[in-house]
Formats: C-alpha cells, structure tokens, sequence
C-alpha cells in the first residue's frame, strides 16, 4: 500500500473510530497521562476561546442590509457549556444599543422563566437567529418600537452564524422562541415529523431533531407580554425541557 492510501485509511479508521465513541456517550478523548479533570478544563477553554473568536470575526459583518442601521452586533450571550440554548427572533432597540441578546422587556420575561426553571441567565446560552436589528422604517433608528421580523434573505445571509454557534456550543436542547426562529430551524432541520404549515401554537412543547439536537418550540416571551394566559403553555413545554435535563 502506498504512503497516501496507508494515511487515508487510518484517517478513515480514526474517524470511525471517534464517531463509535461519540454515539457511546463519550464526550472527549484524552491524551494518555492527562488527568480527566485538565482535559476537561482545556476542553472548556477552547470552546470559549472558538466562541470568543468567532464573536469578533462577526462584528463587522455585512452580509446584509441591516449591518446599515444597525447599532451593535448582538451575537450571543452566556455559557459556552451551555445543555440549553434559546433562539430568539432578532435583536430589538435594547438589544440593538447594548449588543446583548433579550434585555428588553422580553428579555426580562425570559430571565423570569429561566429562573423558575432552577437556572441562571449564564448557565444557558441565548442567541438569534439574525444579529442585527431589523428595523419595519430604516430611517428611524431612534424610536422603540419600530421592529419587524427578519426577512428571508436576511436570515439566509445570517444562519452560518448560529449554525457555527450551535456546533460550538453542542447544547443538549434548543428551545426555539416564537415562530420565526422554529420555522427556520425546523425547515433546515430534516425532521421529517415536522409540517412545515402547522402553527407555533400545535407544535410547541413537541420534541423535534435538529441535525441531531433535540429542539422544543414554545412561544415568543413578546408574544406572553401580549397575552398572559399563554404563560402557562410555556411553563408546560419549559417543565419537559427540565425533565430532559435531568
Ligand atoms: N426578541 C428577540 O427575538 N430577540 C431578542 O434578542 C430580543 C427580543
């Protein structure tokens, strides 16, 4: 066998090999003599350094239309760990000036159901599925409320971002917010259970797989803030996410 067919294959064993370990359970390989608890600590290390260098390589991003109006990238905030990562619609006014994800008023309703699920804003990860702000009149940058959702050609130029977030991060679960994010990762997703003209109100609280993820729609907290009586919904769906976390 010759020099590239011998490496070839043991790529191919390597990988083989991985993969087995992989669907095992096994959640890192370490180097002989490297205690358990080291390899676990680079292990985090590098994945916050990924993220911490992917953020910057996003900031002055302009794939799109809205890198024009926009204040600040709001590219993702908590635990590069993180079992659980929400995915919102896109940044608002406050999220547009501080360039932090759900710190408007949403974002404290989110903050609230993060914490009555027994966890911490830092504990999860949450991001968008755009990072700019989307504005309904581009000329008006300063006044609230002038938010739409994002448009296709928008997400499109901005879900590498998110896909490349979510393959660092590898969250046990994905709970998407609201209509937008759960059509769009539910459309990529594969999953041959989901339909794609049914409503965010038949399918949240379900379990789909995305590329591999579980991920659980449930409704938009801007959408609870209109409608309180759907709050309980939410704790429904969010009461399962704990339980698969457990
Ligand atoms: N709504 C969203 O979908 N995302 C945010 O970051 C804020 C409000």
């Amino acid at each position: 066998m010759n020099r590239k067919k011998k490496l070839k294959e043991i790529v191919s064993l390597t990988r083989t090999y991985l993969q087995q370990e992989k669907d095992s359970g096994v959640k890192f390989i370490r180097k002989p003599g490297v205690s358990l608890q080291s390899a676990r600590k680079k292990q985090i290390e590098n994945k916050k350094l990924l993220l911490e260098q992917f953020s910057s390589s996003v900031l002055d991003c302009r794939k799109c239309g809205l890198s024009k109006t926009r204040i600040k990238v709001v590219f993702g905030q908590g635990n590069p760990e993180a079992k659980l990562m929400f995915i919102g619609e896109g940044p608002g006014y406050d999220e547009d000036r501080q360039g932090l994800p759900f710190v408007g008023k949403a974002g404290q309703l989110l903050t609230k159901i993060i914490n009555a699920m027994n966890l911490k804003r830092e504990e999860v990860y949450i991001a968008n599925i755009v990072k700019c702000h989307p504005l309904k009149d581009p000329s008006r940058t300063d006044i609230r409320g002038n938010d739409r959702a994002p448009d296709p050609g928008e997400i499109q130029a901005c879900m590498p971002y998110l896909l490349k977030q979510i393959e660092i991060i590898k969250p046990e679960i994905i709970v998407t917010l609201g209509s937008p994010s759960t059509k769009t990762l539910l459309g990529i997703s594969g999953d041959p259970s989901y339909d794609k003209n049914s409503s965010i109100s038949k399918i949240r609280g379900q379990l789909f797989n995305f590329k591999g993820t579980k991920l659980m729609p449930t409704f938009h907290p801007a959408f609870l803030l209109r409608d309180p009586n759907r709050k309980k919904y939410v704790w429904e769906d969010m009461k399962k996410v704990m339980n698969i976390l457990d």
